[in-house]
This record gives C-alpha cells, structure tokens and sequence, in this order.
C-alpha cells in the first residue's frame, strides 16, 4: 500500500470508527431487503480485499454460498444488492427493464474517466443516454455501418498474421509467442480504423497501444473505492495518477479528433467514423452539441470497450485450445472442411458455417466473461426483486461468471466443453430465459455483442487456420486470473506456433 504506516493507523481508527456507528446507528427504514453479513464484517473484509490481492467477485461468490443468490452489503445508508440467479437477473433487467436501467452516480475514477456520466456506460437511463446509445448503433454498430469498415478488419488482420509469422520465424524467440500482444495491436488497427474512419500512422497506432498497456496497469479496474467511497482514503495517490492519466489521454486524442474535424470541415474526409457523428451530433433534445471533453470520453470508452474485452477473451479462447488439443483439432478440421485445406484464410461470410467455432466462443464467454460483474445499475424508482424491496437509491450488481458456473444449468461448469452449446441454440441476448450473460441482458445489453461475436469468431478462425498451437515444452498453461480493465491471464499465455502450410 502506498501511504505511510503511521498513516494507515490512522486510517484504520477512522475505519474503526465507521464501523460502530454502522453497528450502532442502524438505518431505521422498515425495509425488506435481502440478507446479508453485518455491517462490521463487511469493513473487515473490504479492508482485507484492498491489502490483499483477493477480488471482490471471489468475496461476493463466498457471500452467494453462505446467503443465498440475492443478498444486500450496507455500507452507510445505501444498500449495494447482489444477484447471482438467473431467473432474477431476468426479473430485474428483463421483466421491469425500466426500473434497473440505470447507473448510480459515478463516484472518483469513474467520475474522472466519464467526464461525469456522459459516456455511454456511465449516463443515468434518461435522454442523454439515449441519445449517445442510438448514435454508436446507428453510425458504427448497425449492420450496414459495420460492413463499411471491412477494411479496418482487414488490415488489423495483415498486422496480425505478419507479425506473428515474423516472430514463429525468429530464432530468439524459438516459436513462442505472446499471444495478446499480437491480438492487441490488431485490435487497436481495427478499432481505431472505426473511430477515426482510416488507418492511423503506425506512431499513433502505437502510442495508443502504449497508453491503453499503461492505464491498464494503473489500477483503473479496481475501483473498489467507487463501490465503498469510505475506501477513499486509500486511494489518493491512485487519484492524482489518475487525474495525470486522463490529462495524458486528452492530449493523446484531442489532436486524432481535431485533425479529422478539420477534414471534415474542408470536405477532405477519406472515410467514415465514430468521431466524425460526435462532433455533428446534438443531445438531449437538440439543445447542445458536446463538448471537446466529451467527444474525448466517448472515443476512449469505444477504442477500450472494443478492444480490451475482445483481446482478453480471445486470449482466453487460444489458451483453452492449447490445453485441448482434441477441441483444437475438432476446429480446424471444421476449418478445413468449410475452406478447403489450403484453399483461402477465413472471411466474414464464412463464420455462419462453422458452428464448433461458435460453441468454442460461447463456452469460453462463460468460463471467462471479460467482467465477472457487469456494471453496477441503479434503479429509476423504488422496487422490488425476488420478492424484497429494492429501495430507490439501491445500486445493484449482477454475477455473470456465477451465472455461468451454476451446476444446475451447466453440468461439470468448470469444465471447457464447447460441444455443450452444439445441442442448444444459447441466445446471448437473454430476451426470454437467461443461461449465460457475458453481455449483460435487456436495456443496457452490450451494445458491442455483433461487433464482438464478429472479430472473435475471425481473428481464433485465422489463429487456429494459419498456425498449430502448443504449449511450451514442460509446462501448462496457468489459468491465473487477474483484474485489469477486464479479467485477463496473471501470466500471458505463451504457445509455440507453427505454420500449417510448412508441415
Ligand atoms: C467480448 C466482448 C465484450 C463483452 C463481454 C462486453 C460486455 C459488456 C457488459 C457486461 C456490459 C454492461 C452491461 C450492463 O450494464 O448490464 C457492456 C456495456 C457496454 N459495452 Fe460491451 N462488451 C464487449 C465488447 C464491446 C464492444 C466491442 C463494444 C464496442 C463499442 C462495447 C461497448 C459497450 C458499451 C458502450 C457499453 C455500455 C452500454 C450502456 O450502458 O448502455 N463492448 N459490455
């Protein structure tokens, strides 16, 4: 921890504190909420989860056994609600899609990074939110938009494949590779191709790439203090690198977003992008045009929502198939079958025929969603959910990975059996049952699904079509998991790869 010892004393009397007037001066509502722990374990274990290196997914799914899938952390006045059913996250997102459709007020670092709720992912239900959401699917994620930037996919894909034949080449290296290194840049050439509506040069391609690596292993992912603001204290310093950060993001993106403003406004523009609808794009009625902050907030919540979720599950997705030979070998030949053996690399059109690839992917959202929680929602107005009350400044969080490794819907669930999803047409939107929400369901669904469930499929399809993948001699493949932006390997995977084509 970063303060001082003397400090920390000091912070653990104040905590002390906190916790007898939680004790002692109990909220008098006459609620039915969901049970819970009291008040003074919560601080205790929230304490521990911010010295340790526990998550606070592995504390609530310890609350889940012992409280049943519904259960409330008080922390002060406001009551934090945690679901881990299906049938109720259905009730809730679903059923009264409304009512749970909202964000709490952003606290800190979400704050900072949201320029205070006006990203898509932070803006309370209301105008504003609609606004920006109908634009990203609109003029970005809708299918005809989509088609439009083929090209980026395309070159995304060039930088993937030659690097990672360059580095199978490469002697030092003996035909290991970093896989997420490779799969990230390619995401970044693709994403950014979709924001800015071109190929970036190769330095801002990696000064983005580079930014995106440091803020990753800033701490940003953790905003434990966010959920519990009395864990503000410890956070301080985390907060004055974060303010440097945004500061840092600023001037990365201001001149990317500044130079296409002024092609636009020359009628020089090649292409089409994200930026290019939020710099003409008026909110909340018409009333106003957003601000230079906000386009900012909105680029980088598009270039890290796309690119980080995406690369983390591919990652995942390559590491199942090194430790499963037989579903690697199932897949190529799938592969194979559709493309012939050396016929042509894998184009979008040909992702419908293979359904084993599709069942590789779905079972690796479940094992491994990106986030184990989606984000935390708020209510529009006093509820209730599974019978309780749910009362109207209540945040809400729902277990997704818990979701996923419920015995009762997925037999042997910590086990990778993709041919799981072959018999069973699993429907990620969640509409009318909920197996699995890697997406999160109803009104704030990812609005990402189609543009994920397009470059996953593609860039594993390409991997497994282009390269055999093995583990490094001697050792396995360490399913660690650690939090970064999303839930990603504590240690990289590394493969050794070898081209198909020189077998
Ligand atoms: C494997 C890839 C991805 C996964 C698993 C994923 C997952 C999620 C989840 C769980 C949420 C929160 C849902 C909720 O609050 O209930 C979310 C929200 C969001 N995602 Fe994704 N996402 C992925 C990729 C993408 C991509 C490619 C984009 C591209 C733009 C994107 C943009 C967003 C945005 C803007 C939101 C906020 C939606 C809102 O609050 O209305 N995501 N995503």
């Amino acid at each position: 921890m970063e303060e001082s010892a003397a400090t920390l004393i000091v912070y653990l009397l104040l905590a002390s504190g906190a916790l007898l007037w939680l004790v002692f001066i109990r909220n008098k509502e006459k609620i039915h909420l969901p049970p819970g722990p009291p008040g003074w374990l919560i601080i205790i274990s929230l304490l521990r989860i911010n010295f340790s290196n526990h998550s606070l997914q592995d504390y609530a799914y310890k609350l889940h056994q012992k409280y049943g899938s519904i259960l409330t952390i008080r922390m002060g006045s406001r009551p934090l609600i945690m679901v881990s059913s299906h049938e109720l996250a259905h009730e809730a997102l679903v059923q009264k899609g409304s009512i749970f459709a909202s964000r709490p007020p952003p606290q800190g670092l979400i704050k900072l990074f949201s320029t205070d709720q006006t990203s898509i992912n932070g803006a309370p239900y209301g105008a504003l939110w609609r606004d920006l959401r109908k634009n990203l699917m609109t003029q970005v994620l809708n299918t005809s938009p989509l088609k439009s930037f083929r090209e980026g996919r395309e070159w995304g894909m060039e930088v993937l494949m030659e690097s990672l034949i360059a580095a199978s080449k490469n002697k030092e290296l003996g035909g290991v590779v970093t896989v997420i290194d490779h799969v990230r840049d390619a995401l970044v050439c693709m994403v950014s191709y979709m924001c800015f509506g071109l190929r970036l040069e190769e330095k801002s391609i990696a000064d983005i790439a580079a930014f995106w690596t440091e803020l990753r292993h800033s701490g940003v992912g953790l905003p434990l203090n966010d959920l519990f603001p009395l864990l503000n204290v410890f956070y301080r310093k985390q907060g004055k690198r974060m303010r440097d950060l945004r500061g840092r993001q600023h001037e990365l993106l201001v001149p990317l977003i500044e130079r296409r403003r002024r092609a636009l406004t020359e009628g020089k523009e090649v292409g089409r992008g994200y930026v290019d609808s939020l710099l003409f794009l008026t909110v909340e009625g018409g009333r106003r045009r957003l601000s230079e902050e906000e386009v900012v907030t909105l680029c980088s919540e598009f270039l890290n929502a796309a690119a980080d979720t995406t690369s983390s599950v591919i990652q995942w997705a390559m590491a199942r198939l090194v430790m499963n030979e037989d579903c690697q070998g199932k897949l190529y030949r799938e592969i194979a079958d559709v493309m012939g053996k050396r016929g042509r690399a894998v184009e979008e059109e040909d992702l419908r025929k293979m359904v084993y690839l599709e069942a590789v992917v779905k079972e690796t959202l479940r094992l491994h969603p990106p986030e184990k929680i989606v984000l935390s929602h708020a209510v529009t107005r006093a509820c209730s959910l599974g019978g309780y009350d749910v009362p109207a400044h209540a945040w809400l969080n729902f277990h997704v990975w818990e979701m996923g490794m419920d015995p009762k819907v997925w037999p042997n669930p910590s086990e990778f059996i993709p041919e799981r999803h072959l018999n069973e047409e699993i429907d990620l939107t969640g509409s009318k049952q909920i197996k699995m929400m890697p997406f999160g369901v109803g009104r704030r669904i990812c609005p990402g699904l189609d543009l994920a469930m397009l470059h996953i499929p593609l860039i594993v399809a390409r991997l497994v079509q282009k390269f055999v993948w093995e583990c490094k001699p001697g050792e396995v493949v360490d399913l660690t998991e650690t939090h970064e932006f999303s839930i990603v390997m504590k240690n990289p995977l590394q493969a050794i790869i070898k081209e198909r084509d020189s077998q």
